[in-house]
């Protein structure tokens, strides 16, 4: 592409444009509650939490989270259930069961600290290219790019991409990170604020960019088309019935599959979520009760149909009240007769909520 619909060279690029992100940063009010955080762990964790999660959600949760488990020590040696508790109503929860299992690993494998290369860093559960990246560069210093969705924004137009691969982004994120070799945890966070504050997917607010002046796609009138989106499939409903299924004044929960969508809540049992025409009525949900739990109970009225969004589908939820007949639960991840009050000491879907008896 020629140089005249350049503002800039490509050489100078990278560097003008990380010393605009580090004047701009440098003024700014902190978008993240862990900016003057200097902890590895409390970093971690607060890069873990606002994966898929927006940042006032993670706030509170964080500060609980920190508070019950100070170290990795701390995480590592409480129980699963416990952190899915705190981390109940967040969301994504193979991030709490990855994080409980990479604690043990930092107990096991590096005397309880976080381990300061990016291999090791990445060698742990759940750490993928971007939270090594956030915490190497954050609490390490190191030059590694952390692109989440907002920098992918942000890259694709400063560099005029249209649909980049990972790499891709990647070498565009350290060429600024070379443009300013002694602050990478500057650089990768002013990249993302920029994306959420400044470089936004619709009305992008070029006129007070720090970085226009570098800015190839506001060069070439790209801006609106980068990144390309991807097409959007709907998402399909799924249905299913669950049972509140009363022995006496307590109630039936199962717990379920460590992997997987929810994996490791309590919920209540039920048939699995399909995409049909119609609901599961109370003879389908009995059956099911027996069939995959091993309990026999007599079907009474619908109490509440829930809605929830997951991020593949969207699941239509009816509940109905059983009475317990006979048959011991057998559910090879486990089950508890829980009273309404124990209920609330679990960790269970929060859209279960409201429909859950009261204490
Ligand atoms: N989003 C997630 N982590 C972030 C960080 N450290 N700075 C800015 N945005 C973020």
């Amino acid at each position: 592409m020629g140089s005249c619909l350049t503002a800039r060279s490509d050489a100078e690029r990278p560097v003008a444009a990380a010393e605009g992100l580090l004047r701009w940063f440098d003024t700014r009010e902190r978008d993240v509650p862990w900016r003057d955080e200097r902890d590895p762990y409390r970093i971690w964790v607060a890069e873990v939490m606002a994966q898929q999660t927006r940042m006032e959600t993670v706030g509170p949760y964080y500060r609980r989270f920190i508070e019950r488990f100070p170290t990795p020590a701390a995480l590592a040696s409480a129980s699963l259930d416990e952190v899915l508790k705190l981390w109940e109503g967040l969301g994504y929860y193979a991030r709490a069961r990855h994080l409980h299992s990479a604690a043990g690993e930092i107990v096991e494998r590096h005397g309880g600290r976080l381990p300061e290369s990016v291999e090791e860093l990445r060698a742990l559960s759940g750490i993928g290219p971007y939270t090594a990246g956030a915490v190497a560069s954050i609490a390490f210093g190191i030059a590694e790019p952390a692109v989440d969705g907002n920098a992918r924004r942000v890259l694709s137009r400063l560099f005029d991409l249209d649909d980049p691969a990972a790499a891709a982004l990647a070498d565009a994120a350290r060429s600024l990170l070379a443009g300013a070799p002694s602050r990478p945890a500057a650089i990768n966070q002013a990249i993302m604020d920029l994306g959420g504050a400044v470089c936004t997917p619709r009305d992008p607010l070029c006129p007070r960019c720090p970085i226009v002046a570098s800015c190839l796609a506001r060069a070439r009138r790209t801006v609106a088309l980068r990144p390309a989106r991807k097409p959007r499939k709907p998402t399909p409903v799924r249905r299913a019935a669950s049972a509140i299924l009363w022995r006496g004044d307590e109630f039936l929960l199962v717990r379920r599959p460590p992997t997987g969508l929810l994996g490791g809540l309590w919920d209540l049992p039920g048939t699995e979520p399909v995409e049909a025409p119609d609901p599961p009525d109370g003879r389908v949900l009995g059956e099911a009760l027996s069939r995959r739990f091993g309990v026999q109970a007599q079907a009474g009225p619908a109490v509440a149909t829930v809605r929830h969004a997951f991020s593949h589908f969207r699941l239509v939820l009816d509940v109905l009240l059983f009475e317990w007949e006979g048959g011991e639960p057998s559910w090879e991840h486990g089950s508890k007769w829980a009273s309404p009050d124990l209920a609330t000491e679990l960790a269970l879907p929060t859209y279960l909520r409201t429909v859950l008896p009261p204490r």
